[in-house]
């Protein structure tokens, strides 16, 4: 079985603040997620001080936007660093092969957004203009865009082991929306469990709010790690 990395989501107000809860957290995580709001107050300097201090950067900035400019943003993460960034699959066969090249040598990774989450079967059908049975059916056909081009996908919990089963072992998969056990789920109303998320094949959990609300946050992703090392 995978036991899955754990991914910080650093949704805070000031890199200050994101800097003094990587402090905090020390050795006990490897990974952080910048998403838009850090990233526009100073994001580059951040991700650069962060790859300093020995952490990977998942930059969530979710392109999708002409093949040139989504290149051109790709080549710009890498250049900071960052060694994983979201672009959406939506944007197209042409878009997610110019975003593969734009890695150039770099050892950054991309992994494909498809239906977002927020999204019901109602409202994506408004999307695409026509009756949307299931989501995931959505989801599946978005991924085919990405087979063969991006190193993986953003899969929610619930859809995890499915998009494992399309994308096959080699792909690396993200999942956020995950809550540790005895946790309230807050406002996922499809989180999982660290446990789970590891059993239904995830490479990389985004953990963001019980961590970062803790009193202690190292605990928190302490306690993660054993339960994905416990899990059978
Ligand atoms: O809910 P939590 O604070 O753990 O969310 C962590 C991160 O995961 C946030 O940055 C959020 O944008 C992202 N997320 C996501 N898709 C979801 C749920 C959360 O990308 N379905």
């Amino acid at each position: 079985m995978r036991r899955p990395e754990i991914a910080v989501a650093l949704d805070l107000a000031t890199p200050e603040d994101a800097l003094a809860l990587v402090a905090a957290i020390g050795d006990d995580a490897s990974w952080y997620k910048v998403g838009s709001m850090l990233a526009l107050s100073d994001g580059s300097a951040l991700v650069r001080e962060l790859v300093k201090r020995g952490k990977s950067v998942f930059l969530d900035l979710k392109w999708h936007d002409i093949p040139n400019t989504v290149a051109g943003a790709v080549a710009s993460a890498a250049a900071v660093g960052a060694s994983l960034a979201t672009v959406h699959l939506a944007g197209g066969r042409r878009m997610l092969e110019a975003a593969a090249e734009g890695r150039g040598s770099s050892r950054l990774r991309l992994v494909g957004v498809g239906v977002l989450t927020s999204l019901d079967a109602a409202a994506f059908s408004r999307v695409v203009g026509r009756d949307v049975r299931e989501v995931a059916e959505e989801q599946e056909r978005l991924m085919e865009l990405g087979l063969g081009v991006l190193d993986g996908f953003v899969a929610a919990p619930s859809e995890t082991a499915r998009v494992r089963r399309v994308a096959g072992e080699s792909a690396f998969l993200v999942t956020p929306g995950i809550r540790p056990a005895g946790d309230s789920a807050g406002d996922h109303s499809r989180s999982a469990t660290p446990a789970e998320a590891a059993r239904a094949g995830s490479d990389l959990l985004v953990v963001g709010r019980p961590i970062t609300e803790a009193r202690d946050p190292g605990a928190v992703v302490r306690a993660i790690r054993a339960e994905i090392a416990a899990a059978d």
